[in-house]
């Protein structure tokens, strides 16, 4: 297998943990590169369920994981998260890049105040980006350092008029802070020194060897901070080219960018959805693919296939191929159709508008497709050779469909969340 890009084609949640970790089985490192614990990415396996936040989703196969320069880090919540693999008798292989950026309490309090009118999942995301771009904020190897305590409490200082400003803390408060957290995050620094490195090192190596690298993408395309429908995006970028700059991709070394896309759409938190369903239409879908958000609990919004907004995702992240999740549940609702074109004020539009408040005023345009058929999962074992003549005719059309009007070929069908429903063309 080629070094692979894997990113989400659109909101997020498309099932990139689940195609992670089936292609995590051919690679030889996998590595995250932006984002941080908003990511929840699931893996079903053998009737357990895995929720991956930051450790890439390849850990179940017990490949190298990298934890790259692009993504920042709670070292709190990373450390249960390990513990509770290591509980369940995995023996993760990770290294954390000495270059990621430290998420502290103060980030998701700022968050908690601040992120309501985005809907984030409150887990300090955009404070933290924005102290790093800011550069105030620490960074993993400032928590390694031997002088650690002294590095956390001069950069509290750097924060401290917006902390009382924003009355997150009074002055007495902010005092105790600073003393609990120094002793508490440099105590987390010692638990992870021996696993900090500079990972770009690794990954470059292994780029320019036999080996083969994984990177993993979280959120998705249309939630890039760049290109996504700001304000309602997140805060890092999550285009192919991001593990580029976050995880040390080589420019110039050939690499697959391979985009998930579920046979739907969906979205957590706010910002525009032209194809958004509501109703009865809505909770049919949802509750058919239980559609709940993995770090939140959140209730997803769903809505029919936006291929305009698909192919849009595909252009800027310069996506190659698709690999199309969840078939299995369009099979289960009525009335399936795709988008294909923006109207605005009656007339077509020919591009992905940048605005938030005009793709809130789009008038999706729709074309019914015949409904999907229902196969048991007996039926979807015996279609695993791989071609897509073997489909029954309605995936078979959809499939081409999608496949015409994007203009990329899905070369990967997810039909369950298990491992072993997945085809491969
Ligand atoms: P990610 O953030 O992109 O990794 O996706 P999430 O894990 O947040 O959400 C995807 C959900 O869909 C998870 O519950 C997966 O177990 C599930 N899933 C993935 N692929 C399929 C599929 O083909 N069919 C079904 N029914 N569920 C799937
Ligand atoms: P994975 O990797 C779906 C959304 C939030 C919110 C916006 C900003 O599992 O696909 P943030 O906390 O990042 O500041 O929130 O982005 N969001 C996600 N939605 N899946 C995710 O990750 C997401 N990560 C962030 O719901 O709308
Ligand atoms: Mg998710």
């Amino acid at each position: 297998m080629k070094n692979t890009i894997v990113v989400g084609a659109q909101w997020g949640d498309e099932g990139k943990g689940k195609l992670v970790d089936v292609l995590a089985e051919q690679s030889d490192l996998v590595v995250r590169f932006n984002g941080g614990g908003n990511a929840g990415h699931t893996v079903m396996h053998a009737g357990e369920t895995y929720k991956f936040h930051y450790m890439p989703s390849g850990m179940l196969h017990g490949k190298v994981c990298i934890l790259g320069t692009g993504v920042v880090i709670n070292p709190k919540d990373l450390l249960e998260e390990i513990k509770s693999f290591t509980d369940a008798g995995h023996k993760p292989k990770l290294w954390i890049s000495a270059r990621a950026h430290v998420i502290f309490p103060h980030h998701q309090l700022i968050d908690a105040k601040e992120g309501g009118k985005i809907g984030t999942t409150g887990r300090g995301i955009g404070p933290t980006y924005s102290q790093k771009a800011s550069r105030i904020n620490l960074r993993i190897l400032d928590i390694i350092a031997d002088n650690a305590q002294e590095r956390i409490k001069n950069a509290l200082k750097d924060v401290k008029d917006i902390l009382i400003y924003e009355n997150i803390f009074t002055e007495k408060a902010y005092l105790e802070y600073c003393a609990s957290i120094s002793v508490e995050y440099a105590e987390y620094g010692k638990t992870f020194k021996p696993f900090v490195t500079d990972t770009e090192d690794l990954v470059r190596i292994a780029g320019n060897s036999d080996e083969v690298v994984l990177f993993e993408g979280a959120q998705g395309t249309l939630l890039d901070l760049n290109y996504g429908t700001y304000p309602f995006v997140t805060s890092s970028s999550t285009l192919a080219a991001a593990a580029f700059v976050g995880g040390g991709a080589i420019p110039g070394v050939p690499i697959r960018i391979l985009g998930i896309t579920k046979a739907y759409t969906t979205r957590v938190g706010e910002g525009p959805f032209p194809t958004e369903l509501d109703g009865e239409a809505a909770t049919n879908l949802r509750e058919a693919g239980h559609e709940y958000g993995a770090t939140t609990g959140r209730p997803r919004r769903v809505g029919h296939l936006d291929l305009f907004a698909l192919r849009y995702a595909i252009r800027i992240s310069g996506i190659q191929e698709l690999a199309m999740t969840k078939i299995d549940t369009l099979a289960l609702v009525n009335g399936i159709k795709v988008c294909t074109a923006y109207k605005i004020d009656g007339k077509e539009i020919d591009y992905f508008p940048a605005d938030a408040p005009t793709l809130e005023l789009v008038e999706a345009v729709y074309t019914d497709v015949p409904p999907i058929t229902d196969l048991t999962k007996k039926e979807w074992s015996g279609l695993k050779h791989g071609s897509k003549a073997d489909l029954p005719e309605s995936i078979r059309s959809y499939i081409k469909f999608i496949e015409d009007f994007v203009e990329i070929p899905i070369t990967i069908l997810s039909h369950g969340p298990e491992r072993n429903e997945t085809i491969v063309f």
